[in-house]
């Protein structure tokens, strides 16, 4: 890690961006991207560290997407400090910070969606309607803004990595998606930036979630592997611990298809529940 933080840029606008990708494709460049909405935290910065380890120029997207929340979801509270964002990105090895407006993003409310018509209705989908097609929408717009050789994701956000690897996949785009691992809090409970709307109390609670899924992984590699036992397992130790389920389910970790009876080889159990009033997502993978 560097000592001080290097100089890093901020650009705000698309074209200037994607004028500064272009030059440094034609030196012969690699460009690593990192999208991400800001109120950087230790699994982001992974990301970013990752990148720069990997990529000649490392660009940081740093924007509140408005289109993947819904009409009652925390899009106006959502944590913004873009200078001391960018002074961690520095930090990690970033060379520039794109934070653009709202307006520079959506110059005009968009006709044009990318959707995956298949996952868009499931797992998180279905408690978040419209939310992948603005994810997938923007993720798409930010690679033909950065045009980068690589782009990372993180696992914690199992579905969205997959959702944009099939979109990177279907529609060739030209770059690589990198999954990375989930970076998680001393007790357990994945970091997020939305972590912060929670009381101690609260995220003491909330470690139930990776607690609960080790406990399923356990009883699996003990020979349990029926999908309702394993699933109430996790639910079970969430629920004792005040949390409220949306939905735990069991699926193939390649396709995402739900697996109903036996777990076998390649599944991941999926999870959205609340603490308090926030809305907290994880996965194990048992392979
Ligand atoms: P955001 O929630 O800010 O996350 C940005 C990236 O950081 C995502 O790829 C996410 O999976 C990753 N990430 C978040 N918490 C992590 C953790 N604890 N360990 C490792 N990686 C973690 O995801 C989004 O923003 C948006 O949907 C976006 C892709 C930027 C599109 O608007």
């Amino acid at each position: 890690m560097r000592k001080y933080p290097k100089k890093i840029k901020i650009i705000r606008k698309a074209l200037e961006l994607q004028k500064f990708s272009k030059k440094m494709l034609g030196q012969g460049k690699s460009i690593g991207l990192v999208p991400t909405m800001g109120a950087l935290h230790k699994g982001h910065i992974h990301l970013v560290e990752t990148s720069a380890k990997n990529n000649d120029v490392t660009i940081v997207s740093i924007f509140i997407n408005p289109t993947q929340f819904g009409a009652n979801e925390d899009f106006a509270k959502y944590p913004r400090r873009l200078q001391a964002d960018a002074k961690l990105c520095a930090e990690a090895g970033a060379n520039i910070v794109f934070a653009p407006e709202p307006k520079e993003m959506y110059p005009q409310p968009l006709q044009t969606y990318v959707r995956n018509a298949e996952l868009e209705n499931v797992y998180c989908g279905k408690w978040r309607p419209g939310h992948f097609a603005g994810v997938l929408s923007v993720v798409a717009k930010l690679l033909n803004i950065a045009l980068p050789s690589r782009a990372y994701f993180g696992e914690k956000d199992f579905q969205q990595l997959h959702v944009i690897r099939k979109m990177v996949f279907d529609l060739n785009f030209p770059v690589k998606v990198i999954g990375v691992k989930t970076i998680r809090e001393k007790n357990g409970l994945a970091m997020s930036s939305r972590n912060e709307y929670m009381s101690l109390k609260e995220r003491e609670a909330a470690s139930s979630i990776y607690a609960g899924l080790m406990e399923a992984k356990k009883m699996y590699e003990r020979g349990i592997d029926s999908v309702v036992k394993l699933k109430g397992i996790v639910e079970k130790k969430i629920k004792q611990a005040g949390g409220k389920i949306q939905y735990v389910e069991i699926a193939n970790k390649n396709d995402l298809q739900p697996i109903k009876t036996k777990v076998s080889k390649n599944a991941v159990i999926l999870l959205a529940c609340h603490f308090g009033k926030t809305r907290l997502i994880d996965h194990l993978e048992f392979f």
